[in-house]
C-alpha cells in the first residue's frame, strides 16, 4: 500500500550520453518495457504521487507515458540532478507530503522493498536516508565518505574523487535512492553550488550540507549492489535485463509453467502466464500478452499484446501483434497475425496466412498463403490457399464479409466491400467484385479454351 503523505520524484531528465542512442535515456527498453516503467511502478507501490522530472526528449516521453504526464515538471536545461529536484519542489511542497521519495529513472530493477526501507527510516526520524551499497569496482559512481566514528558525512561524485583529499577508496557507492523529509530538506535544497568539476548542482551535496545543519543524515548500506543502481551503457542496459529476463522466466517455472530451453525465453513484466501453459525458447512473449493454462507457444514465436486463451497453439515461427486465439485454435507455422486478428474457437491459421483486423469463426479455416484484413469469416468457412481480401482501394480501407461454411477456391481476389454468402462456393481463381448470395457458385474468371496443335512442335 501507498503512503499517503510520501510523494516521489523520478529524475528522467538526462539524455543519457553514454548510449549513444538518440532516444531519452528513460525510454530504453528492458523485455519491452521502457526503464521508465520500472521506476514508476516501483515508485508508485511506495507513494501516493509521483512526479517525473522530464526534459531531453520530453515529447517523447509524455507520448509514451500518457499515465504519468500529469505529473510531468520539465527541467529545461539539465543543469544536474540536485537541480532537477529544485526544479520539481514547488510541486512537491504543493502536494503536502512530509516525505519525498527521489529515484533516478535509469535504475529499472529497483524495487518496492529498497524504497519501503528508505521511506520507513524518514519516518522514523531521518531527514535524509540513502541507499549505498559497495562495489569492487565502483567505476563512475559517487562515493559515500564515513568520518572515523562509521557515520555519514558526504558523497564525492567519482570526477570529484581524490585519494589524498577524501581518503582511501571504500568502494561504498550512492545508489541515487533518497528519501527526504520535505520540511528540513526545503532548507538546504536551496543552497546547493554547482562547484565540481561538471559545474551541475548536485543532489548528492545535500548530505554534506545535512550534516553540517545537523540534519539527520541516514545511510543505509545493503547488498543487491547491481539491482540498485543506474544504467548508463550498453552493456549494463544487456546485462540488466538479462537478470530480469532469469528471474522472471525462474519465477514461472516456480509457478508451474512449462518451459522448454529456458534460457532463450523472454517473457516482459507485464505477461500473465498460468501454471500449465508450455513455452519452447526461443521465443519472446511481450507487453500486455496473456498465455492460459493448456496454451503452447512454440519456438521462434513473438507474441505481443497478444491473447492465448486455455489450449490453443501458436506453432514455430509465428508472429503475433494485438491478436487473441481462442481456444482450441492453432496457428502457425509462419503465421502473421495483427492488431485486431481474432482467431475463435477451433479455428486454424496455417503456414503463410496474415490477418489483420480480422475475424476466423470457430472451426474455419485459413491453411496457407492468405490474406485476411478488414474481414469476418463465419464459423466453419474454408479459406483457399492464396486467398487474398483486396481490403485497401489507395484511399481507404473496405470490409469483407464471408459467411458461415462457405468455400472459398484458391487463389482468389476479393474486392472488398463485398460479401460471400453462408454456404456459397467461389470458384478458384475468382476476382469477386459483386456479392454472392448464400449457397451459390460464384465464379469470376476467364474460361478456358484448349487451341489443338497450338503446345510443343515435339
Ligand atoms: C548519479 C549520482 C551518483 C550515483 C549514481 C547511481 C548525482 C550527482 N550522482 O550519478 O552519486 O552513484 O547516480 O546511479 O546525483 N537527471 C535529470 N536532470 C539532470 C541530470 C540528471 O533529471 O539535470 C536524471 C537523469 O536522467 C538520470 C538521473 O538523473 O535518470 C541520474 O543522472 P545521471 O547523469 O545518470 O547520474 P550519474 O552520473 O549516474
Ligand atoms: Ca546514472
Amino acid at each position: 500500500m501507498p503512503y499517503d503523505n510520501t510523494i516521489a520524484v523520478i529524475l528522467a531528465a538526462g539524455k543519457g550520453t553514454r548510449m549513444h542512442s538518440d532516444k531519452p535515456k528513460v525510454l530504453q527498453t528492458l523485455l519491452g518495457e521502457s526503464m521508465l516503467f520500472y521506476v514508476a511502478v516501483a515508485a508508485s507501490a511506495v507513494a501516493s504521487r509521483v512526479l517525473t522530472v522530464v526534459g531531453h526528449g520530453a515529447e517523447l516521453v509524455r507520448k509514451e507515458h500518457p499515465g504519468l504526464a500529469e505529473g510531468f515538471v520539465l527541467q529545461t536545461e539539465q543543469k544536474g540532478t540536485g537541480h532537477a529536484l529544485q526544479v520539481a519542489w514547488e510541486q512537491v511542497r504543493q502536494s503536502g507530503a512530509t516525505h519525498c521519495l527521489v529515484l533516478n529513472g535509469d535504475a529499472p530493477l529497483v524495487k518496492p522493498e529498497h524504497l519501503e526501507e528508505l521511506v520507513a527510516t524518514a519516518r522514523e526520524g531521518a531527514d535524509i536516508a540513502f541507499l549505498t551499497t559497495v562495489l569492487p569496482d565502483p567505476g563512475a559512481f559517487g562515493r559515500v565518505l564515513r568520518g572515523s566514528d562509521g557515520n555519514v558525512t558526504g558523497i564525492i561524485e567519482a570526477k570529484d574523487f581524490d585519494p589524498t583529499q577524501h581518503g582511501e577508496d571504500t568502494g561504498e557507492v550512492n545508489t541515487g535512492l533518497f528519501c527526504l523529509s520535505t520540511a528540513a530538506v526545503e532548507a538546504v535544497l536551496f543552497s546547493l553550488t554547482s562547484a565540481n568539476r561538471a559545474g551541475e548542482y548536485y543532489i548528492t551535496d545535500l548530505v554534506e550540507l545535512g550534516v553540517n545543519e545537523d540534519l539527520n543524515v541516514h545511510a543505509l548500506k545493503r547488498d543487491g549492489a547491481l539491482d540498485l543502481l543506474g544504467i548508463n551503457s550498453p552493456q549494463e542496459l544487456a546485462q540488466a535485463e538479462d537478470r530480469l529476463r532469469a528471474s522472471i522466466v525462474g519465477d514461472l517455472l516456480a509457478t508451474g509453467v512449462l518451459i522448454h530451453q529456458a534460457e532463450s525465453v523472454v517473457v516482459g513484466p507485464r505477461v500473465a502466464i498460468e501454471p500449465g501453459a508450455e513455452l519452447t525458447g526461443p521465443c519472446r512473449i511481450l507487453k500486455a500478452s496473456s498465455v492460459a493454462r493448456g496454451a503452447k507457444v512454440g519456438a521462434f514465436c513473438s507474441v505481443t499484446d497478444s491473447r492465448l486463451e486455455p489450449g490453443s497453439e501458436l506453432c514455430e515461427f509465428c508472429h503475433l501483434e494485438g491478436a487473441r486465439l481462442a481456444p482450441g485454435s492453432v496457428a502457425g507455422p509462419y503465421a502473421r497475425l495483427r492488431p485486431g486478428a481474432d482467431v475463435q474457437e477451433n479455428a486454424r491459421v496455417g503456414n503463410f496466412v496474415e490477418m489483420k483486423q480480422a475475424t476466423l469463426g470457430p472451426g474455419a479455416k485459413a491453411s496457407h498463403l492468405s490474406y485476411l484484413g478488414d474481414a469476418s469469416v463465419g464459423a466453419g468457412a474454408n479459406i483457399g490457399a492464396g486467398t487474398i481480401t483486396c481490403n485497401y482501394d489507395g484511399t481507404n480501407k473496405h470490409h469483407t464479409d464471408i459467411g458461415a461454411h462457405a468455400f472459398i477456391g484458391s487463389n482468389t481476389a476479393l474486392v472488398a466491400p463485398v460479401r460471400i454468402g453462408e454456404n456459397a462456393v467461389v470458384g478458384a481463381g475468382s476476382v469477386i467484385t459483386k456479392d454472392v448470395p448464400d449457397r451459390a457458385l460464384g465464379v469470376a474468371r476467364a474460361r478456358q479454351s484448349n487451341l489443338e496443335g497450338r503446345g510443343k512442335k515435339s
